[in-house]
């Protein structure tokens, strides 16, 4: 399913501007929402899946207004929210039971049947009957997954799943979510974990302050950091002087002094070889471009 966000503008009571202006289509597949603390990430999120009404602008989902059909476009979405809880006296299974039983699902044997298939999705089956509150964080997490997937949803909305899981449970949660964008479903996943997007994401777009100042790919947004990310080879006397000059990604201690990384428009001299960026490089590279108001083309 396709989703064309308009013109959209979110502005908080408190005349927070949380979402200015923003234009996007995203279509099946992953989709990554990239962007530091504050920048609008679960506002957008919230808006999308119809628990919050635009400002100005409009969401069409496959051609119609997320104003005007909330309820039957509800049916398709499936939605985590970043600070997903649930009812402390439930067991694994009979959480999910009860999200399905709001969800519609009246038939009790379809329901019990819906719920083991998911537990065993996500690989939970074997603490299906474990208290919900005293699963590990990265289960609780899959188990947030699994609530959104109740009713197969064509689009399924995740709120930074993946902050505070170890490698293994990060890496976990990201195959399931490339499992089900094998579906024709369209996943978006918002995150401020670059190595989320980089591994599994075909678009992207990237959130600062509440504007859109990058869609694309993410092998577009490497691109635009191409010849601006430096390996310098540095004595501790020029590493104390670039230090708070330069912004420096990396650095590690070398017979010399230091080998730093370092991410710049021109070359910083010290005789700096020009280095592939990564996704993290270009982020970095494309935010402080931005923050300076310079122009980027791509
Ligand atoms: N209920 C609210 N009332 C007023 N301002 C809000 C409200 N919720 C969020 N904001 C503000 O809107 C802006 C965007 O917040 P949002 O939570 O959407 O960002 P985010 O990208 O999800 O951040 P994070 O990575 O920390 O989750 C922030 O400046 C935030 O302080
Ligand atoms: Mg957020």
């Amino acid at each position: 399913m396709k989703i064309e966000i308009n013109d959209l503008n979110v502005v908080y009571r408190n005349g927070n501007h949380a979402v200015k202006n923003i234009n996007l289509l995203i279509e099946e597949g992953m989709f990554g929402l990239l962007g530091p603390n504050g920048a609008g990430k679960s506002t957008l999120m919230k808006v999308l899946v119809a628990l919050m009404k635009p400002s100005s602008g409009d969401v069409l989902i496959n051609g119609e207004s997320i104003r005007k059909n909330r309820k039957k476009l509800r049916s398709y979405l499936g939605y985590l929210p970043q600070d997903f809880r649930f009812f402390t006296r439930f067991r694994t299974w009979e959480f999910l039971d009860y999200a399905g039983s709001l969800a519609g699902i009246r038939n009790r044997k379809e329901r019990i049947n819906m719920v083991d298939e998911l537990l065993d999705r996500v690989g939970l089956l074997e603490v299906r009957d474990r208290k919900a509150n005293k699963l590990s964080g990265g289960m609780k997490r899959r188990l947030g997954i699994a609530q959104a997937l109740i009713g197969n949803p064509r689009i399924i909305v995740v709120d930074e799943p993946t902050t505070g899981l170890d490698p293994d449970e990060r890496i976990r949660f990201r195959n399931i979510l490339s499992d089900l964008s094998q579906n024709d479903v369209t996943i978006i996943l918002s995150t401020h974990i670059v190595g989320d997007i980089s591994s599994t994401c075909q678009k992207m777009a990237l959130l600062n302050r509440g504007e859109m100042i990058f869609s694309g790919s993410p092998s577009e947004l490497t691109g635009a950091a191409e010849g601006h990310v430096f390996n310098l080879s540095l004595t501790q006397e020029q590493y104390d002087e670039i230090k708070d000059r330069l912004h420096i990604i990396s650095s590690m201690p070398s017979e010399m002094g230091w080998d730093a990384q370092v991410v710049a428009d021109e070359s910083p001299g010290f005789d700096g070889k020009i280095i592939e960026p990564n996704l993290e490089h270009a982020y970095v590279y494309y935010m402080e471009h931005k923050t300076k108001g310079l122009s980027l083309k791509i």
